[in-house]
C-alpha cells in the first residue's frame, strides 16, 4: 500500500510541480519552499516553526505564517521543542532510509524530533561487509538528512557483537583483530568528523545558534551480562577488557569533538548491571577521560519505568559529562510509563537527552507491542499527550 501511495504522489508531484504532498511541510519560520498543498490537503499551521499539508479541503489555501491564533493542530505539535524548553539538548528518534522515505513519517521527524540515530544503516554488517569495503550510501543518506533538516545525529554504533560480520566474528588473534578495530572506527568516524550540525536553543522563546557542535557516538552497545560482567563476545574472548579502552581511543583519535557513549540495555533500574557497567567507566576513565557519556537504551515492558531515575542517577554518578536514553520504546505506551521516564530524564541535570526508537508503532521493530508515540497513522497517541502536558 505504501508504495502504491507513493507512487500517486510521485505522479500528483510531477503534475503539480509547485504543490506540496500530503505530510509536507508547507510553511513556518526559516521556510522557502512552496506553501500550496495539494488538493485534497490544506496547510495547518502546527508550530511557528512548521507547518505541515494534512488531509482535509481547501487544497490550496495555505496559512500565512505564525498566527496568535492558530488553529488547533490535528496531528503534531514540537515535542523536541518543548524538551530544549525544559533545558535538554534534544528528543530523537530512530530513522533510516525506509522510514525516512515514508512523508508521513519524515513530516513526523521534522515536527517533533530534533535528532535521529541510524536505525541499522551504521551497524558493522551494513558499513563493512568484508574487510575493508565499506559502503556509505544508507548512513549517508540518514547523515545527509539530519544536516539539511538540522538535526543532531546520534551515531550507532561502532563495536558491536550482534549485526557484525562474519568475517569479524572469526577473528582469533589479537594483532588482526586490534587492527580490524582501528580500521572500522578510524574510517567511519572520520567520515563524519567535524561535520557542522546547528544546535538550536529554543530556552525562554530564544533562539540561539549555538557554535558548538558535535556528533555522539555509541562507540561500544551491550558489552555487559545481566550480572555486571563483561559479555562474551568476539571482542572479549579476543581482547579482554582492553578492546574497550582500544575502541575509544580509536573513536577519539578520529573525531576529537564527538561525544563518546558506551550504550547498553537492561538499565533500568539501579541493578547489578548498571553497577558493572559504572565499574567499567571508572576504570577506563581513571587516567584520560575517554567516555564521555552513558546510554541507556530503555526497551521497557509496560510498568517498566519506575526504576528509570535512580538508574539514570547511578549512571550520572560514573565520571562522564552526560547520560541519555537511546532507544526508548515501552509496551502498551502507556501515559503514565511515558510521562514517567520523561520526568526522570528531567529530574537528572546530566540527562541531555531522550531517543523514541522510532515514530509510529507501524515501523517498531516491536510493533507488536505498540510501544511509541505514533498509531499506525502517525497520529499521536496519549501518551505524546501526556508527555506534551508534562513538558508544559
Ligand atoms: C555472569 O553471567 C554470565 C552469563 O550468564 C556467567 O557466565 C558468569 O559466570 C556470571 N558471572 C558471575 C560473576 O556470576
Amino acid at each position: 500500500m505504501s508504495k502504491l501511495l507513493a507512487l500517486v504522489s510521485l505522479a500528483l508531484i510531477a503534475q503539480h510541480a509547485s504543490a506540496v504532498a500530503v505530510w509536507g511541510q508547507c510553511g513556518g519560520r526559516d521556510y522557502t519552499g512552496s506553501k500550496v498543498c495539494d488538493a485534497g490537503s490544506q496547510c495547518v499551521v502546527v508550530n511557528e516553526w512548521y507547518h505541515q499539508c494534512q488531509p482535509g479541503t481547501g487544497g490550496t489555501t495555505p496559512t500565512s505564517g505564525p498566527t496568535s491564533n492558530p488553529p488547533t493542530p490535528t496531528g503534531t505539535g514540537s515535542l523536541d521543542a518543548r524538551f530544549k524548553n525544559k533545558g535538554k539538548k534534544f528528543w530523537g528518534s530512530c530513522a533510516d532510509s525506509n522510514t525516512l522515505n515514508i512523508a508521513a513519517n519524515a513530516a513526523v521527524l521534522k515536527s517533533d524530533f530534533g535528532q535521529v540515530t541510524p536505525e541499522n544503516s551504521m551497524k558493522w554488517d551494513a558499513l563493512e561487509s568484508s574487510r575493508g569495503n565499506f559502503n556509505f550510501a544508507g548512513a549517508d543518506t540518514l547523515v545527509n538528512w539530519a544536516v539539511s533538516n538540522g538535526k543532531l545525529i546520534r551515531g550507532h554504533t561502532l563495536v558491536w557483537h550482534s549485526q557484525l560480520p562474519g568475517w569479524v566474528s572469526s577473528i582469533n588473534d589479537r594483532n588482526t583483530l586490534t587492527s580490524v578495530i582501528q580500521n572500522h572506527i578510524s574510517t567511519v568516524a572520520g567520515r563524519y568528523a567535524g561535520k557542522l550540525y546547528v544546535e538550536r536553543d529554543y530556552r525562554n522563546g530564544n533562539r540561539r545558534t549555538n557554535t558548538k557542535i558535535y556528533v555522539k557516538w555509541d562507540v561500544v552497545n551491550e558489552i555487559f551480562e545481566e550480572n555486571g560482567s563483561l559479555r562474551s563476545s568476539v571482542f572479549s574472548n579476543v581482547l579482554g577488557e582492553s578492546f574497550v579502552t582500544l575502541a575509544f581511543q580509536a573513536a577519539r583519535a578520529a573525531d576529537g569533538t564527538a561525544k563518546l557513549y558506551i550504550n547498553d540495555y537492561n538499565l533500568d533500574s539501579n541493578n547489578a548491571k548498571v553497577q558493572g557497567l559504572v565499574a567499567l567507566v571508572k576504570r577506563v576513565n581513571s587516567g584520560t577521560r575517554l567516555i564521555d557519556g552513558i546510554g541507556t537504551q530503555m526497551h521497557l515492558e509496560a510498568n517498566g519505568a519506575g526504576g528509570a531515575q535512580a538508574a539514570l542517577t547511578a549512571l550520572a554518578a560514573a565520571p562522564v559529562s552526560e547520560v541519555a536514553i537511546t532507544e526508548l520504546d515501552i509496551k502498551g505506551a502507556s501515559a503514565n510509563d511515558y510521562t514517567t521516564v520523561t520526568k526522570a530524564c528531567l529530574a537528572v541535570s546530566a540527562c541531555v537527552g531522550i531517543t523514541s526508537w522510532g515514530v509510529s508503532d507501524v515501523n517498531s521493530w516491536r510493533s507488536g507491542n505498540t510501544p511509541l508515540l505514533f498509531d499506525n497513522n502517525y497520529k499521536p497517541k496519549a501518551a505524546y499527550t501526556a508527555v506534551i502536558a508534562a513538558l508544559a
